[in-house]
């Protein structure tokens, strides 16, 4: 397996994330455990700037939070010169804790509560995408009451297949998110924006789907968004400013996976813009992208402790770890694939055949299907990279488990951005009705 930024194997044959030995993070913080590589993320932040800078004139990027969302991690892509985009209130009061600038925060989102734009508002937030023309109509009166203007741009659907799993693609026609472009929908409400007076229409929006590894996709709905700011511009005699692509760069899971690198993916969506602007007599826009799991999945492994081994004779042998659905729901949820490491024995020769078990209570808590490993036993670790997407940010409580710390290491150096959640923490929103004062247990039905 490629090792991608510092993670590499040391002279203990251990797995090592930014400097630090898992086995020895084992120790110290317990299993199981999220370890993020601090430079990997940096690096890749900084891999977006360059390939613009190389490629277009005016552009931002903007991580997207939903990625996973922490405080540290906001904080790190601002010092990295990076945007973001939130699409809760809870990730924009994560982000603003972290004094994330609000002028550089775009908020999403394809139901945005009465109480979530208010928020946005009166927090500063950059921009408003918006998704649809509920969102549009609610949000032009609310800013008429607060006599405030806001930028906005809308989210728009441009009818592009991906060839990814079907639940992640939000690009094609039949989607919750976005206005779609055929049929004259999105054009009706470009102009119904430009009516309000307080809304300032920057721009508009798509995103065709994530973990997208054909980027010919990209290329071609970049163009569809630029013929259609030729066809507002020719209707309207506006030409908006500001073109969001949106995120969905794959990143490599397993040996099978072979994402486009970052350069060539911003090399082919710039090239795009730019030869359809030439061809369409536009004026290039400001080119926004949105990436989350190319910025911080790589970058993540998750370490879990093996507990239960179950051979069943000639068909396969479970091996069951200590975390599971809960901290990483995407194999049953999307039938992610992933691929492990064992960290305590990373150098090695996998001979061995196994099935990676979660200790969730169903059956389909299966986190890894007919795994190559060197043979393992009772308290090896296994690692599996590409966890810093999407796994953590969508963890729960699930069978009541509390959710795993979340380490960032660099040069040798690991702490804490997230604490290990402890049975108390699981009880914070318990309350037992009051009514029930003085009858201490139930009764019993026999
Ligand atoms: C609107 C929007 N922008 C950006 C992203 C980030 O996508 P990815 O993590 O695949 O780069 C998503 C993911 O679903 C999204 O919905």
């Amino acid at each position: 397996m490629n090792l991608p930024g510092t993670i590499c194997i040391n002279a203990q044959g251990h797995l090592e994330v930014g400097g630090c030995d898992l086995v020895e993070l084992a120790k110290t913080h317990g299993t199981p455990l999220y370890v993020l590589d601090e430079d990997g993320i940096r690096q890749k932040c900084q891999e977006y700037l360059n390939a613009f800078r190389v490629n277009y004139h005016r552009f931002k990027v903007l991580y997207a939070g939903k990625a996973f969302s922490t405080m540290a991690i906001f904080r790190l892509v601002d010092q990295e010169g990076l945007g973001i985009d939130v699409v809760s209130g809870g990730e924009l009061y994560t982000a603003l804790a972290a004094d994330f600038p609000p002028e550089k925060i775009y908020f999403h989102g394809n139901n945005k509560s009465m109480e979530e734009l208010n928020f946005a508002l009166s927090a500063g937030v950059g921009q408003i995408v918006v998704d649809n023309l509920y969102e549009l109509e609610t949000l032009a009166q609310l800013v008429e009451g607060r006599k405030k203007t806001v930028d906005i741009l809308l989210r728009l659907t441009p009818g592009i297949e991906t060839h990814t799993h079907h639940y992640i693609q939000t690009g094609q026609l039949d989607s919750k998110f976005g206005i779609s472009l055929a049929g004259g929908t999105a054009l009706k409400a470009i102009k119904q924006a430009l009516g309000y007076r307080r809304l300032r229409l920057r721009g508009i929006h798509c995103h065709i789907g994530s973990q997208v590894h054909n980027t010919e996709s990209f290329a071609l709905a970049a163009r569809r968004m630029v013929e259609f700011l030729a066809e507002v511009k020719e209707e309207t005699g506006r030409q908006l400013a500001e073109l969001n692509l949106g995120g969905g760069l794959g990143i490599s899971y397993t040996d099978g996976d072979k994402p486009k690198s970052i350069r060539d993916y911003i090399g082919e969506i710039t090239t795009a813009v730019k030869v359809a602007c030439g061809e369409l007599g536009l004026e290039p826009p400001l080119l926004v992208v949105e990436p989350g799991r190319s910025l911080v999945g790589e970058a993540g492994v998750a370490l879990y402790r093996i507990g239960a081994i179950k051979e069943i004779e000639g068909i396969r042998t479970y091996v069951s770890v200590d975390g599971g659905m809960y901290d990483n729901p995407r194999p049953a949820l999307y039938d992610a694939k992933y691929e492990a490491i064992v960290a305590n024995k990373a150098d090695r020769t996998p001979t061995e055949k196994y099935t990676i078990a979660g200790k969730c209570c169903e059956s389909g808590d299966i986190l890894i299907e007919d795994t190559c490993l060197p043979a393992v036993e009772v308290g090896d670790l296994i690692a599996v990279p590409s966890s810093g997407a999407y796994q953590y940010a969508m963890a729960s409580n699930y069978n009541r488990l509390p959710r795993p710390a979340v380490l960032m290491a660099a040069k040798g150096r690991a702490e804490v951005i997230v604490r290990r959640e402890t049975y108390n923490d699981l009880l914070r929103y318990d309350r037992i009705p009051l009514s029930w004062e003085g009858r201490k247990s139930l009764p019993q039905v026999m």
